[in-house]
């Protein structure tokens, strides 16, 4: 596996399981499944539901402190005091002493406080509560008012990427910046896997279409969190390194952008609480 260098010196792998969508009862066995078949980096958040279960997958394989684990802070529970308390609910859930990536899950501008937010999670890292701080869905402007108003680079922007919608403008400024992309939704919710340069790559490399978009997004330097519940799927997201694009069939695959192919809310407008009423109606869907 792969690893990139992020802000602070830590490695992170470039291939990670995501668990949104997991269900709770589920979430336990797919995470040590995915352990099992060597992912070394869990993406999750307290807006998931489920990452009690995810740490309890961590204690019953005796892998905490020894995977990179990614969570995130709820929309409701952004501010100063409240980020510092909703980091030790989520510190306890995992059960780790030390969380690798604390990530603002949404900047939710109207609420006017992701700023603040930032302070807190700034102040994590002085502590060693945290390895390295992010920020998740984060558009340039947010960006850039952070860094501008408190001076601390976020480590990680986490943002929807795929082929047919990957953000060249965000991507731009987070490599500019030093900023690694992580890509959520790498596959397009599983939507996004089927396309004419994507089918060419992988029948040249005799590889899945699914692998070839994943390729795609590791040379491109982004990490990938993708989600599976089938061990056939979740062993062949992580086999992506015994072949490599041309640089024809990354542009290719590039090209396929469109502004208007988000599948995911607009971070200029998404507000909603993440609250365990709104994640149980949005897990539900
Ligand atoms: N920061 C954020 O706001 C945010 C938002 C959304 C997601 N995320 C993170 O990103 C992770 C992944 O996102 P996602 O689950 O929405 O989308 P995704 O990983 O792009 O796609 C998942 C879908 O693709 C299918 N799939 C997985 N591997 C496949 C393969 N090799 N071939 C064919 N189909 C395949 C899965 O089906 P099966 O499960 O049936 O195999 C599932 O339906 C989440 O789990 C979460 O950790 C973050």
């Amino acid at each position: 596996m792969q690893s990139i260098r992020l802000a602070n010196g830590t490695m992170i792998p470039q291939v990670g399981f995501g668990t949104f969508k997991i269900p709770r009862e589920d979430t336990q066995r797919a995470v040590e499944q995915a352990l099992e078949l060597g992912y070394r980096h869990i993406d999750g958040a307290a807006a998931y539901l489920n990452e009690k279960e995810v740490g309890d997958a961590l204690r019953a394989t005796g892998m905490a402190g020894k995977v990179f684990v990614t969570t995130k802070l709820r929309n409701c529970d952004q501010g100063y005091d409240q980020a510092l308390r909703a980091f030790e609910a989520s510190r306890e859930h995992l059960g780790l002493d030390v969380v690798d990536l604390y990530l603002i899950h949404w900047p939710c501008p109207a609420r006017d406080s992701y700023v603040e937010t930032w302070r807190a999670l700034a102040h994590l890292r002085e502590q060693g509560a945290v390895r390295e701080i992010g920020v998740s869905n984060f558009l340039v402007e947010h960006l850039e008012r952070l860094v501008r108003e408190t001076g601390v680079t976020p480590a990680v922007d986490q943002i929807e990427a795929h082929p047919r919608f990957w953000q060249p403008e965000v991507s731009a400024w987070c490599q500019a910046h030093g900023v690694t992309v992580e890509a959520y939704q790498p596959l397009g919710r599983g939507r996004d896997i089927e396309s004419a340069p994507v089918h060419a790559a992988a029948e040249v490399h005799g590889v899945t279409c699914a692998q070839v978009v994943l390729r795609w997004h590791v040379q491109s330097g982004r990490v990938a969190i993708p989600k599976s519940v089938h061990a056939e799927r979740m062993r062949q997201n992580l086999d992506l390194f015994g072949f490599s694009l041309t640089d024809a069939e990354m542009a290719s695959i590039s090209a396929l952008h469109d502004d208007a192919n988000r599948l995911s809310s607009d971070p200029r407008t998404f507000e909603s609480p993440q609250d365990e009423a709104d994640m149980r109606a949005r897990i539900a869907c």
